[in-house]
């Protein structure tokens, strides 16, 4: 048996003050540590070490060009990292602790690794609402860098179960928080000479960030990579989806949504047809029904369409980049 040279033996902490502490120490320690948030759970590291920030981006194989989200205990915090503008202290101060990205002009004075930005002079920053999370900051005392704890390019992990698959042995630890609450990452907005832009949807719906400005929030101009991470190609299961099906076709599984019975086996994102339901679904049903499909060597994957309002905004881009054509390989 042949063994990785780098391969880590990755712990799973719990949710108890123990736990916590073993995880601040390890990242103190400039270790890469997997923790819940509300959104999907993110590969922490210490924003202020290079070294440990670079162990993200080789953990992940994520390209680094790609910016990482620094996540702080409260808006304090986030003040001393970046420059915050009228409407984005508005947006602070309505969604923080929340499902919120704000990328602002960076602090340079305040210390954080180039890597964790990929040397942009904006830094995206978040402050999480969930306990662990919130935690798990505090314990620490510092900014904590990370995105995703999904090997990149796959679908956001929304349980502790997930980061293992895609990251056993390859981090020091996942703090085990149970599932995900809100299921879709952070909603993006950044700023254009003062003028808010939406770069990514997410768990924040729009119309809430535009009705607490009261203004429309602008769209990014052109289709080149603003968010790195807004790739087409993402999330990307090894099954085809068919997008905004009515039904599934005879060679197909069915993800649906809503009351409709199908005979075809499958899953359903919300029988009900509750958003937020579906979007806690979203990444858990992607995997299962994907594992379904190489099971039983189904190629394709009929997906009901989902209204694209609210969260249905965030849901049906995380379904059009999983639904991408992608390079081979
Ligand atoms: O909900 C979330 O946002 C989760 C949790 C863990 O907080 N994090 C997350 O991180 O989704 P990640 O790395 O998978 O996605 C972060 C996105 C990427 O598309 C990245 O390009 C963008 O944020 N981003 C980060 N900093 C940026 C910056 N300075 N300018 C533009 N985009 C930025
Ligand atoms: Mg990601």
């Amino acid at each position: 048996m042949t063994q990785d040279p780098h391969s880590k033996n990755t712990v799973i902490l719990s949710d108890s003050p123990r736990g916590l502490r073993a995880a601040a120490a390890l990242l103190h320690a400039g270790e890469q540590v997997a923790f819940p948030t509300e959104t999907v759970y993110g590969l922490g590291a210490d924003a202020r070490n290079p070294r440990a920030v670079a162990g993200i981006f080789a953990a992940k194989g994520r390209p680094a060009f790609n910016p990482l989200i620094v996540h702080v205990a409260d808006v304090e915090a986030a003040r001393a990292l970046a420059e915050f503008g009228d409407d984005a202290r508005i947006l602070a101060t309505t969604f923080w602790p929340g499902p919120l990205t704000l990328v602002l002009p960076r602090r340079p004075e305040a210390g954080l690794a180039d890597l964790a930005t990929a040397g942009l002079e904006t830094v995206g920053i978040r402050v999480p609402a969930h306990p662990l999370a919130r935690r798990l900051l505090i314990a620490f005392g510092g900014p904590v860098a990370a995105p995703s704890a999904n090997p990149s390019g796959r679908v956001s992990p929304t349980s502790a179960a997930h980061v293992l698959e895609g990251l056993r042995g390859r981090i020091a630890a996942v703090v085990d928080g149970g599932t995900c609450p809100v299921g879709v990452e952070s909603t993006i907005v950044g700023f254009d000479g003062g003028r808010p832009i939406l770069l990514r949807p997410g768990g924040i719906p729009v119309a809430a960030l535009s009705e607490a400005l009261g203004r429309e929030i602008g769209r990014p101009v052109t289709t080149g990579i603003i968010a790195p991470g807004q790739m087409t190609s993402h999330y990307a299961p090894r099954a085809q989806l068919r997008l905004e099906a009515s039904g599934p076709g005879p060679d197909e599984l069915w993800l649906g949504f809503g009351p409709v019975e199908s005979l075809r086996p499958g899953l359903n994102l919300s029988p009900s047809g509750d958003l937020a339901e579906a979007a806690a679904n979203l990444f858990a049903h992607l995997r299962e029904i994907d594992a379904m499909a190489t099971k039983s060597g189904v190629k394709c994957v009929a997906v009901a369409a989902i209204p694209e309002k609210g969260l249905g905004e965030a849901i049906n881009d995380r379904l059009r980049r999983a639904a991408a054509p992608r390079p081979a390989g």
